[in-house]
């Protein structure tokens, strides 16, 4: 993320800002767009008869805060993946984190920030944010800031982001727009170029940090419309939901390949099958069929009657939600 030189001084988040320009001096853009310091700039600017500006500032972008109104319009292809953000940041950023920080989050934050009343902002992020429970804050903070105008998803996972293989998508937003309907297209490629297909709408919903329920094909557009309209979610069924609390590559001595006093079933994803049936197995690498407890270890064992859910399904997949009823025996 670059900022261009000649922008009124801007505010950092307190304290850090010299120590993280110096330290990223370098390493996040290159010299050359930087300073006149790369000897093919120098030339350039020489023949020229003209000084190189100086465009681009090196900082940790996360440590600038704009002094002035803002920009009409932030363009960003920001950094993605989680991050334990320092102290102050933390603090700085704190209206849009819900749990783990991902980069991207809170470079669009960030870009909010930057943006004036009336502002666009367009990002390309991975698409987690849409629904992802650690985006709530975030979604929150959009829909009351700045409202989605167009949400396009990048339907080619190949051939446009060199080794990118996560779900990406082209959103724009408007800094204090109306909370309306935002339109969803599919952006894909043929024949090296680019093909743009309109898809429909979707609505915010009325909780605020609710799921964005946006169609991802063009036969989603029934089902999302559906979803919408549910007036019913599973928590007004009863059910809770939950991650297993188990982390198996925290407990690697307490794997068991046989069962014995003390040892338990363990549930890998893998016995949640795609008809939606329940197969007991742990045949993938480092899976095995049994747990030792620990004196300390009654809060890993789940008693209650449950739905498994395989949580982490590819785009590829036809199924996307795997669930299979957890046998009482
Ligand atoms: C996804 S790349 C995009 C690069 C470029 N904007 C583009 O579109 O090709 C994200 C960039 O953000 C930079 N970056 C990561 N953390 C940063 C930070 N805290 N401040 C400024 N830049 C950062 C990375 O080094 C990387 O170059």
């Amino acid at each position: 993320m670059t900022l261009p030189d000649n922008q009124p001084r801007q505010n950092a988040c307190p304290r850090h800002i010299n120590r993280t320009s110096s330290q990223n001096r370098g390493r996040r853009i290159s010299s050359c767009l930087t300073r006149s310091s790369h000897p093919d700039c120098r030339a350039t600017a020489k023949a020229a008869d003209r000084s190189f500006p100086s465009i681009v500032q090196v900082c940790d972008a996360l440590d600038q805060l704009p002094a002035s109104d803002g920009f009409d319009l932030v363009i960003g292809n920001p950094p993605y993946g989680r991050v334990t953000l320092a102290p102050h940041q933390r603090e700085c950023y704190r209206r849009s984190l819900y749990g783990h920080a991902n980069l991207y989050g809170v470079f669009t934050d960030l870009a909010i920030r930057w943006t004036k009343p009336g502002g666009v902002i367009a990002y390309v992020t991975p698409t987690s944010f849409l629904a992802g429970q650690y985006f709530k804050a975030l979604r929150g903070l959009l829909s009351s800031e700045a409202p989605p105008v167009a949400v396009d998803f990048l339907q080619a996972r190949r051939g446009v982001f060199q080794d990118v293989l996560q779900e990406a998508v082209l959103a724009t937003y408007r800094r204090e727009g109306k909370v309306g309907e935002a339109t969803v297209h599919f952006l894909g490629l043929r024949d090296g170029r680019a093909q743009v297909e309109e898809v429909g709408s979707f609505r915010l919903p009325v909780d605020e940090s609710g799921p964005w329920i946006a169609p991802r094909e063009p036969h989603h557009r029934a089902l999302a419309e559906q979803l919408t309209r549910m007036p019913n979610r599973l928590a007004d069924l009863g059910y809770k939901v939950a991650t297993g609390p188990l982390v198996w590559n925290r407990h690697k001595d307490q794997l068991r390949n046989d069962m014995k006093p003390g040892t338990y079933p363990l549930i890998w994803a893998e016995s949640v099958t795609s008809d939606g049936s329940f197969r007991f197995r742990a045949t993938k690498r480092n899976h095995s069929p049994y747990f030792q407890t620990r004196k300390s270890d009654e809060w890993l064992k789940v008693v209650r009657p449950c739905v498994l859910l395989q949580r982490t399904t590819a785009k590829e997949q036809t199924r996307r939600l795997i669930a299979a009823e957890l046998p009482a025996e």
